[in-house]
């Protein structure tokens, strides 16, 4: 929205919450605590805050006010009843869609923005037939933003959907993206095929990273070696380059949610075999995850008591301080449960994040423990390993001499994500691994 307000300074855009503590951290002026962290955000809220952008909790004057909603509320995976673990808990959208039935006022087009199955435009307009039924309209326009670009996908978008029955309304829609968008990348689509749309996307992204992930753990064994092997499937114009990075396995709050909601979606119409193509991306991911920390176990003969072991990275990719799903997350609870201490660094994700997150995943028996550092040079004293688990730059960029003067002999390097200088690892004394490619030959 704040990109939105940016480009069309002529439309009044209001972000209304139910929390009053969020829309607070929005509102205040020193931006030191705004609820997400991504490049480049500030600097577009400092132009539009208070001008044509504004945050509030008052959604009964807004909603009653509005020519157009967009519904940007979680969608996560359903934790209880049917479809549990599987389907898309909608609870949150049904109580946005009541409070618009309640107050909504005038011609109002209601914009789906969250990834919701198949099919959920048709339930809005249920719930919304028990308030002034006919004055609603429903459009998909499904989210494309990736974490850590999101504004930089936003002002420049590879494409636009807009899904949706009434072509007045679409247009209408359309004609706010024409601020900035070209109409040839702006598609338009039925609401459904915008629904699925979405949740294919992020489907096939995942299914590449799955089947990356796949071959680096025979190129390990086959002595192949990851970078080569995608520099060469890469370079076919019908494959493309782009996502065929290996790591510890995907993560973030989307591509297993709309995996799962996707088997559940083919489960449901009864397309079995459909259903159970796309859990195979999950279990490649899962698997890849437990690998990792295996793989570091193995290392160490299978007894990491009394190894401290400093983990760089904890957010699900860099440039972000989302730590929903993150490999991180699996790989730290398997150590401390083998016994090792853990020193966890991350330039954004702050010790309470961390804790919360690994307090979670707690087992039942764990022999290790794990501490915050926020300086990198105290998460790697006297380490007998540094795993690198994050894509951040600065891990790109580490000094290995100065690094491996401070660890413990022998010492292991581990590039879950293939970025560091290992042979300069190497060549101060360290043992190196690398994602797709083994140990250091
Ligand atoms: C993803 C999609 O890329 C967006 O298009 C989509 O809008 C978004 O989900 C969403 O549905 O909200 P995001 O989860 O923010 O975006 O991040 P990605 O860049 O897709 O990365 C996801 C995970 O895959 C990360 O853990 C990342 O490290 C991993 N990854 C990505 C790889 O392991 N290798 C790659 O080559 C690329």
């Amino acid at each position: 929205m704040a990109v939105m307000a940016d480009q069309c300074p002529g439309i009044n855009i209001k972000v209304v919450d139910i929390d009053q503590k969020r829309i607070d951290r929005w509102n205040n002026l020193d931006n030191s605590d705004l609820p997400v962290y991504e490049p480049g955000l500030e600097e577009v809220l400092t132009r539009v805050r208070g001008k044509n952008l504004t945050f509030t909790t008052d959604l009964e004057r807004e909603i009653g006010s509005a020519d157009m909603v967009f519904l940007s509320v979680n969608t996560p995976t359903k934790n209880y009843g049917y479809g549990a673990g599987q389907a898309a808990d909608l609870s949150y959208i049904e109580s946005a869609a009541r409070q618009i039935a309640e107050y909504g006022k005038g011609q109002t087009i209601v914009v789906e923005r969250s990834t919701l199955p198949v099919r959920t435009a048709e339930a809005l307009q249920t719930i919304l037939k028990q308030g002034n039924g006919d004055q609603y309209k429903i459009l998909s326009n499904p989210e494309f933003m990736a974490e850590g670009t999101a504004i930089a996908d936003l002002q420049n978008p590879d494409r636009v959907l807009v899904g949706g029955q009434c072509s007045e309304s679409v247009e209408e829609l359309a004609s706010i993206y024409r601020n900035w968008v070209p109409n040839n990348r702006i598609l338009r689509t039925n609401v459904w095929s915008a629904e699925l749309s979405k949740l294919t996307a992020n489907a096939f992204l995942a299914q590449r990273i799955s089947s990356i992930n796949s071959i680096a753990a025979l190129c390990e064994k086959s002595g192949a070696n990851i970078t080569e092997v995608k520099q060469a499937i890469g370079a076919d114009t019908r494959i493309g380059s782009s996502f065929l990075n290996p790591g510890p396995g995907f993560g973030g709050s989307c591509f297993k949610k709309d995996i799962l909601n996707l088997a559940y979606l083919a489960d449901h119409f009864g397309l079995m075999e459909v259903a159970n193509y796309w859990r195979s991306v999950l279990e490649l991911n899962e698997w890849t995850q437990h690998r990792m920390a295996q793989i570091v176990s193995q290392k160490f003969y299978g007894t990491l008591r009394g190894k401290k072991i400093a983990v760089l990275g904890f957010s699900f990719k860099a440039n972000t301080n989302d730590t929903r799903e993150s490999p991180a997350i699996e790989l730290c609870s398997k150590l401390i449960q083998e016994g090792a201490h853990l020193c966890i660094h991350d330039p954004r994700v702050t010790e309470s994040e961390i804790k919360r997150e690994l307090r979670k995943n707690e087992r039942h028996r764990s022999f290790g423990s794990y501490q915050y550092e926020q300086e990198l040079n105290s998460a790697v004293e006297d380490a007998h390993a540094v795993v690198v688990m994050t894509d951040w730059d600065e891990y790109r960029r580490l000094d290995w001499a100065t690094i491996a003067n401070k660890m413990q002999r022998p010492g292991w390097v581990f590039d879950t994500r293939g970025i560091t200088n290992l042979r300069e690892a190497a060549a101060n004394g360290l043992e190196t691994w690398e994602v797709g490619c083994g140990d250091l030959q």
